[in-house]
């Protein structure tokens, strides 16, 4: 798809290059050669050729011909009906600042911030958001796709070698825009079905102790974790350890930087969503930073 996109963007500076050379050979001609004395009326005939020439004939045949190239790359991302294999379905919703990732032909697994498909085959992103408008751009897949509240838009991609690919929210959402990074990952087919093999079936242990307790208290009712809590106004946890960073794209997702994000993510991403949990003593919050260490399918 990005292939195709380039290749417009390509016939389209190729020509408007051509052109730009024809008119500036014209111009500087003009201005150079004496000027010819004309009658009026050999005037008015020589600035009609002119204004049919240059005016309607040669933008009519630019348009026409970029269209030719426009049409099909735009018809090649829409969802249209294929024979054989169908496109994969994922769902992403786009919030104040983060990624809900969704996959609902396959045990409604839930992610966020991630996006894992397959590579080689066709991916049917259907986006929307939960509060202002976002826009999904992963620039080395192709088009880019507004996700406004209550309407869903659907663009279909395919990734042809498996890789990382950075996404981007790409519409300004608010003070944090630029902290709304997509982490996309295209998997060999079989790994694909092996991760969402691991994910269907992964049921991590709830956290026990003060931790748990806490957990329980606060974290649960905004998170969810598979099997374990149901909260929906924030990000899924149920495999935070599996994925690169945190808090979409601010920091590595290591041992270090999720004891700093508990701690401190207001400086680290100010006016994200998430309470300032600093009530919760020292070793409480290292435990329940040791349990979402374990929530790796
Ligand atoms: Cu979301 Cu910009």
């Amino acid at each position: 798809m990005a292939q195709g996109v380039a290749n417009v963007w390509w016939a389209m500076f190729g020509f408007f290059t051509l052109v730009l050379v024809v008119v500036s050979a014209i111009w500087i001609y003009a201005m150079w050669r004496t000027p010819r004395q004309v009658s009026d009326e050999d005037a008015i005939r020589i600035n009609r050729r002119w204004v049919i020439g240059g005016g309607i004939v040669l933008p009519t045949v630019s348009i026409v011909l970029l269209l030719l190239f426009g049409i099909p790359t735009g018809r090649s991302m829409l969802p249209l009906p294929v024979e054989g294999e169908q496109p994969l379905r994922v769902e992403v919703t786009g919030h104040q600042w983060w990624w809900e990732v969704r996959y609902p032909d396959d045990g409604g697994i839930v992610t966020a911030n991630q996006l894992i498909i397959p590579a080689g085959r066709l991916i049917d992103v259907h986006v929307t958001s939960a509060d202002v408008i976002h826009s999904f751009w992963v620039p080395r897949l192709g088009g880019k796709i507004d996700m406004v509240p209550g309407r869903t838009h659907v663009m279909r991609y395919q990734a042809d070698q498996p890789g990382v690919f950075r996404g981007q929210c790409s519409e300004f959402c608010g003070t944090q825009h630029a902290n709304m990074v997509l982490h996309v990952e295209a998997l060999e087919e079989a790994d694909f079905e092996r991760w969402l093999a691991a994910r269907r079936n992964f049921s991590p242990a709830a956290p026990t102790g003060e931790a748990g307790t806490v957990f329980e208290a606060r974290c649960a009712l905004c998170h969810s974790v598979a099997g374990v809590s149901d909260g929906n106004r924030a990000p899924d946890l149920t495999d935070l350890a599996s994925r690169p960073y945190l808090g979409a794209g601010v920091i590595a997702n290591d041992h270090e930087g999720l004891r700093r994000w508990l701690q401190d993510h207001k400086s680290l991403k100010s006016g994200n969503a998430m309470p300032l949990h600093d009530d919760i003593p020292g070793e409480t919050l290292d435990g329940i930073a040791d349990w979402l260490e374990t929530l790796a399918p």
